[in-house]
């Protein structure tokens, strides 16, 4: 029969023999999955666990600092690396969404391969691969893989001369967070919605910049704080908000404003290949809508998506 309680309790006896004195290095994302293989692996070699986080300018609003926090009260041996500049260094000028995407991943190897050099001796990289990543990658030469190259961190193990250990690569996300509840990982991470690997850097439609960031984090917060207010963020499996490429004229007092358009978007999924978009009620998407317009400079126009995927996908680059 098989448990959470029971996996997780033969999966760190495994780790340890596997594993014995040698050192890991493992990439947190503040998602589920590289969560709850750390935590998995802190537990069966402690300190010998090395977390990196990466802090690469395109997380949401306050991300980097309460996910580290909450890491550190889990007990996990982690580093926070901020490499802002180094990710908006990169993508000055870039607007093909491929080669944002391929920026992003090319620069947190960089930061990851520099960090992970610091450790002395490091034997294994620990990843949070599951069942769902693994059936990806075998057939990722169809379609999709030439529509959106998801993976962003291909080749890490090979350029760093690591071994592999993916504590996770048997289960199903529901049966990931099942484990993390076990053994538990503040609800608030298990809990939360899939984030991209590039985050706002594929939400920012066209080229990145700092500003443009900050602008893109304001109007996401409101949007997903809306949503937990609101009782409505564990009926969404993915929210977010896409800066558009777009001004439009509105009015401001007497004065005629040309500004930013943001788009909201919600889906319902189960493993992201379909979507539908949510019917969210009216009076709560006007309250965001207005909350947004009053509040963050620069945008005044906010429209909500309303394209399930196929045909349309769940981000827009
Ligand atoms: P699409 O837009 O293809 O997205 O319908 C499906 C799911 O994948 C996520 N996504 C990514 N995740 N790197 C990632 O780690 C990426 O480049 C990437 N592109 C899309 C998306 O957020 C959704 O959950």
């Amino acid at each position: 029969e098989w448990t959470p309680d029971i996996f997780a309790e033969s999966t760190i006896a495994n780790l340890k023999q596997q594993l014995g004195n040698d050192k890991v290095v493992l990439g947190l994302s503040g998602g589920v999955d590289s969560s709850v293989a750390a935590v998995l692996i802190n537990k069966a070699i402690g300190e010998n666990l090395h977390c990196i986080f990466v802090d690469n300018g395109l997380l949401r609003k306050n991300e980097f600092e309460s996910v580290l926090d909450s890491y550190k009260g889990m007990g996990l041996n982690v580093k926070g690396v901020d490499a802002k500049d180094q990710f908006y260094k990169a993508l000055e000028g870039l607007t093909d969404p491929e080669d944002k995407r391929k920026a992003i991943g090319r620069v947190f190897i960089e930061v990851f391969d520099q960090e992970a050099h610091k450790i002395q001796d490091v034997k294994w990289l620990g990843q949070g691969t599951i069942y769902p990543d693994v059936i990806e990658s075998v057939s990722v030469k169809g379609p999709s893989a030439t529509i959106k190259s998801h993976h962003n961190v291909g080749g890490l193990p090979e350029k760093m001369n690591l071994k592999v250990v993916e504590p996770l690569n048997t289960l199903f996300k529901d049966e990931v967070r099942n484990v993390g509840r076990s053994l538990d990982i503040d609800p608030n991470i298990l809990g939360r919605h899939p984030f991209p690997g590039p985050g706002l850097g594929i939400r920012i439609l066209g080229d990145i910049t700092p500003e443009k960031v900050a602008i893109l984090q304001e109007v996401d917060y409101i949007f997903i704080n809306g949503l937990k207010e609101r009782g409505l963020y564990d009926d969404v499996w993915q929210a977010g908000a896409m800066l558009l490429p777009v001004q439009s004229v509105g009015v401001m007092g007497d004065e005629r404003t040309y500004e930013r358009v943001v788009a909201l978007r919600a889906v319902t999924s189960v493993d992201g290949m379909t979507a539908d978009w949510v019917n969210l009620p009216y009076d709560f998407l006007q309250d965001v809508s207005n909350d947004i317009i009053n509040k963050v400079k620069g945008v005044n126009r906010v429209v909500y998506d309303i394209s399930s995927k196929p045909p349309a996908t769940i981000e827009w680059e």
